[in-house]
């Protein structure tokens, strides 16, 4: 038997190997990458060194890459500052500049000259200036024997001093972050610009040609960029927004190949993946596609079918929820891939097989057996209890505070809270009214109630009917005794007498407000239902969730450390973390299904057989057909073809869109903006025969902005290479 289980995990570990040897599963340190990754990358093709992709004592690529906001990558491609990054990550500030007269998502944005390019308060672009291990330091003081919550005290402590140590003196932000589940600890050092004005937007049905229908799936064919500027002070330095700023002199600024994809072609991916869970054990993949991802996917489904049948022929409700449903289908859409992937390649039993490999090799020596002994038995405990807050949680999140009345009533807390506070002056109140009508104000200008008021009765209603008696919030005790369980006449009743039904009666409210006054909105149908499920968060999950938590960071840090030992010749890449990353493999077509065949590159001519004058997703412009019948293409076109999208087998996630697809040379000859459906199980298990990122041909978006945009005058700042 033991033998039996010996030979079982051997053939794991080859099968491993071979499948690794045509694409590289993995997400990469950029300063590690000489030590780990330099060589096999250069046999798989590259021809620059790991020394030109991260160097701190020389400008090298990763002084282009940007985490864009809080969850995206853009790259630097002018040495005045230009920004690329995808349709969908410029979308919220698209979508903010838009209206119906001025509507930007529509009809696409092109700034002439630099009066035109659009500032976007809030937005920023962070660089990494360097990064360096500092385990050591962080680990100093920390003890066997401490506690979890002593642990993180000493973390704490020992993050702060770092972090101050690396900010004295200099402009720049500082954070650590935790690697291979706090097992290993990195710094980094950034520089955060603030000044960021919108460039460029093809129109949408471009930008977002195939829309949520397309989403996830190859083959595709959408123009998923927008172009930004970063503008800086006359030092060259961030700043807020002035119009004294100038245009951003970069450090380096990332060369665009006009040389195009063939298969089997070397890529790499530079950016900031959000999340993965490569190393968590079944019981997990059991949690999350049987119980989270199912749970998710039908709330999801409710909210989406009511936003469908008033966006079809709203146009006004069309831009107010644009982005709005855009999200919510995206998860929606995401997760159904997912779970169909593990199925698929039965990634539960694949952990199960590792799993019994990891006891064997747990029980072959008594030292492993006395500190991994137990591990996978409290694991499993542990996702057993989580698994059901969990899933309260999730009602709450999807359900309850998806509900939009909720969210409005919200945004009066800290009124409410300030307003009882003994002592408070009227200049902190009027200050805080004003913030309050600001906030209320973005809030309302994506509003439509008659939306509101049937997700409201959806959500009440699944949420309802899903929630235990003894453990569910108040509201339910509410309907069930006053309104005889009759969720839509409790509705009726909320947005008829709430403040928080419409803009003019909160702004209303808000004029005339005193401190007093707090007591209405305390008696407001509308907060009191936010009341209740913030109580019930309190009450029933929020201590309950941070203890669960806290018992598997300390197991996973176990788990991750044993995984480590058990295959010492092994290169493991630390799970994504939202840092800076780099992952690599080759453009390669794939079999999505059986007899099926999908070519790793789509072109204008696919369009055109998409093209559906009346599917909103499938519109066509009259300008691209005219450039398309004429092969009006330019220097971008290729034999007499215009490439749109092409796929690769590097491993991304969430937070890769807008990163750059790099050659051989590293060069750009692409934006990452997703991945395949069949491959969206990547992010707990990577299969590469079926895992592929998708990307935005940059020789389509140098077409676009140049012969169907006429904004040659972009392409000219560009540095193009022939
Ligand atoms: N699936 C891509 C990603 O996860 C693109 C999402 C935006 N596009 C959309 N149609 N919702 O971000
Ligand atoms: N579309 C994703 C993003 O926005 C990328 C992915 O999940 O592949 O980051």
């Amino acid at each position: 038997m033991k033998n039996l289980y010996r030979i079982l995990f051997i053939s794991i570990v080859v099968a491993a190997q071979i499948q690794t040897a045509q694409a590289k599963e993995g997400m990469w340190i950029p300063m590690l990458l000489e030590q780990l990754n330099q060589k096999e990358m250069q046999d798989m093709g590259m021809r620059i060194t790991a020394k030109d992709i991260y160097d701190i004592n020389h400008s090298s690529l990763k002084d282009a890459i940007l985490l864009f906001g809080g969850g995206c990558t853009a790259e630097i491609i002018s040495d005045e500052g230009l920004v690329l990054t995808n349709h969908h990550c410029g979308y919220r500030s698209i979508q903010s500049h838009s209206t119906i007269e001025h509507d930007y998502l529509t009809d696409g944005f092109w700034a002439m000259n630099r009066n035109e390019e659009l500032p976007n308060p809030g937005l920023t672009v962070t660089r990494l200036v360097r990064m360096e291990d500092v385990t050591q330091q962080m680990l100093e003081g920390i003890t066997q024997s401490m506690s979890e919550k002593e642990r993180e005290s000493v973390l704490k402590i020992n993050g702060d001093k770092i972090k101050a140590e690396a900010e004295k003196e200099n402009h720049y932000k500082a954070y650590v972050r935790a690697f291979y589940y706090g097992n290993e600890f990195y710094l980094f050092v950034t520089e955060v610009f603030k000044d960021i004005r919108l460039v460029g937007a093809p129109p949408s049905n471009i930008g977002k040609f195939g829309g949520d229908t397309d989403n996830w799936m190859w083959p595709r064919h959408t123009g998923d960029f927008s172009l930004f500027r970063i503008y800086v002070n006359k030092d060259n330095e961030p700043a807020e927004y002035s119009k004294d700023n100038v245009p951003y002199k970069p450090l380096y600024s990332i060369p665009i190949s006009l040389k195009g994809v063939k298969e089997d072609d070397f890529t790499f991916i530079f950016g900031f993946p959000g999340r993965t869970q490569e190393y968590v054990p079944s019981y997990a993949i059991e949690m999350i596609t049987q119980m989270q991802n199912p749970t998710r996917i039908a709330l999801r489904r409710q909210k989406l079918d009511i936003y469908e049948s008033f966006m079809i022929d709203n146009p006004k409700v069309r831009i107010q929820y644009s982005a709005k449903y855009a999200s919510l289908s995206n998860g929606w859409k995401k997760w159904i891939g997912e779970d169909k992937g593990i199925r698929k390649l039965n990634g539960i039993e694949k952990k199960q097989d590792y799993e019994k490999a990891f006891r064997q090799w747990v029980d072959a020596s008594p030292e492993r057996q006395k500190e991994y002994g137990e591990l996978l038995n409290e694991l499993n405990d542990v996702y057993n209890r989580t698994t059901d807050v969990q899933k309260q949680f999730i009602y709450l999140l999807e359900a309850g505070l998806g509900i939009e009345i909720v969210k409005a009533a919200r945004q009066l807390t800290p009124l409410v809270e300030l307003s009882q506070k003994p002592g408070v002056t009227d200049e902190e109140l009027e200050k805080a009214v004003t913030k309050t009508k600001k906030n209320i104000g973005k809030f309302y200008k994506d509003y439509y109630q008659p939306i509101d008021q049937k997700v409201f009765v959806k959500m009440l209603q699944t949420y309802g009917d899903n929630a235990p008696e003894e453990n569910r919030p108040a509201v339910f005790e509410l309907i069930d005794t006053k309104y005889k369980g009759d969720i839509a006449k409790y509705a009726g009743e909320v947005f008829d007498k709430s403040m928080f039904s419409s803009e003019e009666k909160v702004n209303a409210f808000l004029a005339k407000y005193k401190k007093q006054k707090y007591k209405k909105i305390l008696k407001d149908p509308g907060y009191q239902l936010a009341n209740d499920f913030i109580t019930y968060y309190r009450n029933n999950i929020q201590t309950q969730r941070a203890q669960l938590n806290t018992e598997l960071d300390s197991l996973m840090r176990i788990y991750m450390k044993a995984q480590m030992e058990m295959e010492p010749g092994k290169r493991f890449y630390p799970d994504a973390n939202s840092t800076l990353r780099v992952a690599y493999g080759k453009v390669k077509p794939y079999y999505p299904r059986d007899a099926v065949f999908y070519e790793y590159q789509t072109t204008l001519k696919g369009i055109m057989e998409k093209e559906d004058p009346n599917v909103y997703d499938y519109v066509v412009e009259d300008k691209l057909k005219e450039l398309y019948a004429n092969k009006d293409f330019g220097k971008y076109g290729e034999d007499g073809r215009m490439p749109v999208c092409f796929i690769a087998t590097n491993h991304t996630t969430g937070g890769n869109s807008g990163s750059p697809a790099l050659n051989a040379d590293g060069e750009l000859i692409g934006v990452n903006f997703d991945r395949d459906w069949e491959g969206t199980m990547s992010d707990l298990m990577f299969d590469p025969d079926q895992c592929r990122n998708i990307m935005l041909d940059i020789r389509y978006f140098l077409f676009i902005v140049d012969k169907f945009a006429g904004a040659g005058h972009l392409v000219d700042e560009m540095n193009l290479v022939e």
